[in-house]
């Protein structure tokens, strides 16, 4: 017997709500997607959220504001989903992410802020929601983040092999499963972490000089060269050399901040855009590459990646070659499209939290314990 529940996530990128409809067996390791839906960000709520999430003083009432406009979009994602939809297939719950604001899991107290009205976005779809995902690991001394490598493991991991599975959203992160038998070490617990940056800055810095949402397949950065200083100099940041656990975000890789990296080995020249978008795919591909070897020196690893950068060509082909002999292939070959799996993986955590059980991996991020995540809010 299947039971159903509705994932929605927004990521970092700012690009759109995504939403699927997932249904699990009983004992979730088993997931089939049967409809998804996906509503780009409207430009001024985009411009309200970036704002939100760069600025040192804001108002309540901006907040509120921004808060509402993206629970309404939200609910219509889910309202899609739920069209004509069968009484079999109605979902038990939906898992909604929201919108990250803030996320410092290093600071003294600790924090990490999503966005949502989890109450409103009850009342608007008549349906249970469960929201509120990542506290709780924060609370038990965790990163908070990631959460998926929890979904991957469920859903991804294999008997006989070693495998990686690289999700290229506004930053990137990856999970190790290690094969469940016949594993190099068996001993190896599931690791995941954040690797730095994706489309953050590419994005950032894409709209900045062309005004345009992001580099449809990597078209420009392909004509630029790579400029080696500031190759050197993004990628001198402890972070990436740093154990996981580890997280990150905006808080680390925005616009500013690459600003003053470009001012720190930029002379008085300037440098090109389009060679500065190459450096920066550049800077994706050889932190994601490096990581990964770090984990799995030997190249045994099946790599499988999803998110929206696998839709970046050139990106694509940057990674795969950094990474030869391991084989690439996108989650697709695994059942789940690419632009899919995170929103299935709070489908995922929907389920787990429905029927009392935990959602993280302590091995990941860090936290004391097992713990179930989100916070219930009745239709
Ligand atoms: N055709 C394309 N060519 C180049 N880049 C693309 C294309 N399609 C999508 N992208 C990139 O993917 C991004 C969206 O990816 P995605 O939705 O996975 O990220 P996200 O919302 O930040 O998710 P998360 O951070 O939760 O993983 C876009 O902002 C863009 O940079
Ligand atoms: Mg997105």
């Amino acid at each position: 017997m299947n039971s159903h529940f509705i994932g929605m996530m927004s990521g970092t990128s700012l690009d759109a709500v995504d939403g699927v409809l997932v249904a699990f067996d009983v004992a979730g390791g088993s997931s089939q997607l049967l409809k998804r839906a996906s509503i780009n960000l409207p430009k001024l709520l985009k411009e309200q959220l970036t704002f939100l999430a760069h600025s040192e003083t804001l108002t309540f009432r901006q907040l509120a504001v921004a808060e509402d406009g993206l629970t309404r979009l939200y609910a219509d994602c889910a309202l899609q989903l739920l069209a004509d939809l069968p009484k079999s297939q109605q979902p038990l719950a939906m898992g909604c992410h929201g919108q990250t604001l803030e996320h410092q899991p290093n600071l003294v107290p600790s924090y990490t802020l999503q966005l949502l009205n989890p109450s409103l976005l009850a009342e608007l779809t008549g349906k249970n929601v469960i929201a509120d995902f990542r506290r709780r690991d924060l609370a038990a001394g965790g990163q908070a983040a990631p959460l998926v490598p929890a979904f991957h493991n469920s859903v991804f991991r294999s008997a006989n092999k070693d495998r990686v599975i690289i999700n290229l959203g506004g930053i990137a992160n990856l999970t190790f499963l290690p094969a469940l038998l016949l594993s190099a070490n068996p001993q190896q617990a599931v690791i995941g972490f954040d690797t730095g940056p994706a489309n953050l800055l590419l994005d950032a810095w894409f709209q900045q000089h062309w005004q345009l949402p992001f580099d449809a397949e990597g078209k420009q950065a392909a004509s630029g060269q790579v400029i080696p200083a500031l190759l050197n100099t993004i990628l001198a940041n402890e972070y990436f050399a740093r154990k996981p656990p580890k997280s990150t975000g905006r808080e680390l890789f925005n616009p500013q901040q690459l600003s003053s990296w470009l001012a720190s080995c930029s002379g008085s020249g300037e440098f090109a855009a389009k060679d500065v978008l190459r450096t920066l795919v550049e800077v994706t591909a050889v932190s994601l590459v490096d990581q990964i070897r770090m984990l799995d020196p030997k190249a045994i690893a099946e790599v499988f990646v999803c998110g929206g950068g696998w839709q970046n060509s050139f990106l694509r082909a940057r990674i795969i070659e950094l990474a030869s002999p391991r084989p690439l292939a996108s989650t697709e070959a695994l059942g789940i499209p690419p632009q899919d799996v995170e929103a299935a993986a709070f489908a995922w955590l929907a389920w787990r939290h429905y029927h009392n059980k935990s959602g993280n991996l302590p091995s990941v991020t860090g936290a004391k314990g097992e713990r179930v995540l989100g916070g219930f809010y009745p239709a």
